[in-house]
């Protein structure tokens, strides 16, 4: 089964294509739906069978550990171990692009596979009411990294899952995803809070209630978050950074108004929000074109800015 969309506004078809979505969860299939971050690719978290499928279908190694979906914090308390803070941005944040790396409770039913044997989990409160019936109705926590072959720029549009990882999927289909950018990873060094990963929630918001933030640092011999390798989100064109104009030859990613013919554009308007929920879409679209060598505007480093650059690095250090 293909593309299969789903609409909340046409219930009976909705709760129809969701019910057969949870079946094949919990019999151990894949499943792509939609988060309000990216696409991500479902499976049963408490099934070593299916997450060793997940690794696989991705090519992901499996050290690099998964994001385990559940409906409410009040499902995460059985799954991880909150210490105070973390359950002040659980508060604050959730459902939404917030993901905790705790201890894992003594009865966690989550397969050491998700969480590549480590301690700790990733958790996370979805927005999307897709996710959310989802994960009710498969009634078990879901596993799920984004729905792209590793490497690639995260999709936020079904069509991306099915162009990076084939048609055999299921997948999901509401549309474009509104973040555009995968979750904010916050793990925790005793109390203090640290930004694992920068995503769809902004440093400045958390930090409202963390205070300032430590940040991981990114020595890929010790990664203390496996999937921060600079390795990562990387279209196939050569990406060229702070760019004020294009040079010849190049395809323009703007951001704000251009005069450059045939620009792709993150944001007329110069909004970092904008810009974060069109960033991987006009990455596959650079490739799409054909380009071969893409310069990229500069974008501010407030607010998803930081998240934006963090996955331009990323995309032009692997071309290194
Ligand atoms: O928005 C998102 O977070 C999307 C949607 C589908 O929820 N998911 C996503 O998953 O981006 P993925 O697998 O592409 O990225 C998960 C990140 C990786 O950087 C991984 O290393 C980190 O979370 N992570 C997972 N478990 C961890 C753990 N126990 N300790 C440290 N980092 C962890
Ligand atoms: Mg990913």
């Amino acid at each position: 089964m293909p593309i299969v969309p789903v609409d909340p506004a046409h219930p009976s078809a909705f709760r129809a294509a969701i019910a057969a979505a949870a079946r094949q969860i919990a019999s151990g299939e894949l499943v792509a739906f939609p988060t309000e971050t990216v696409y991500g690719l479902g499976a049963d978290a408490t099934n070593g069978e299916a997450l060793a499928r997940v690794f696989e279908t991705k090519g992901r190694p499996r050290i690099n550990p998964l994001i385990v979906h559940v409906e409410s914090a009040k499902a995460a308390r059985r799954l991880v171990q909150f210490n105070p803070l973390a359950l002040k941005l659980a508060e604050a944040f959730w459902p939404g692009g917030l993901t905790l790396v705790l201890p894992k409770t003594a009865k966690c039913p989550v397969h050491d596979l998700a969480s590549a044997g480590l301690p700790t989990l990733a958790i996370r409160v979805p927005a999307h009411p897709v996710a959310q019936a989802l994960i009710l109705s498969a009634g078990v926590p879901i596993a799920a990294p984004s729905a792209n072959a590793s490497g690639e720029p995260s999709p936020t549009r079904a069509a991306h899952v099915a162009e990076s990882l084939g048609e055999a999927l299921t997948i999901l289909d509401a549309g474009p995803c509104n973040a555009g950018l995968e979750s904010t990873v916050i793990g925790f060094d005793g109390r203090q809070a640290v930004l694992l990963r920068p995503g769809a929630t902004a440093r400045e918001d958390i930090e409202t209630i963390t205070g300032p933030l430590a940040v991981a640092s990114d020595d890929e011999s010790r990664p203390s978050s496996p999937g921060r390798l600079l390795r990562h989100y990387a279209p196939a064109a050569k990406l060229r950074l702070n760019a004020e104009a294009p040079r010849s030859g190049e395809l323009y990613i703007a951001f704000g108004p251009t005069d450059v013919d045939d620009a792709l554009q993150l944001s007329e308007a110069g909004s970092t929000r904008e810009a974060a929920a069109n960033l991987f879409a006009l990455l596959r679209e650079a490739d799409k074109r054909g380009a071969k060598a893409v310069a990229v505007a500069p974008i501010p480093a407030s607010g998803l800015g930081e998240a934006i650059n963090d996955r331009l690095a990323r995309a032009a250090a692997a071309q290194d």
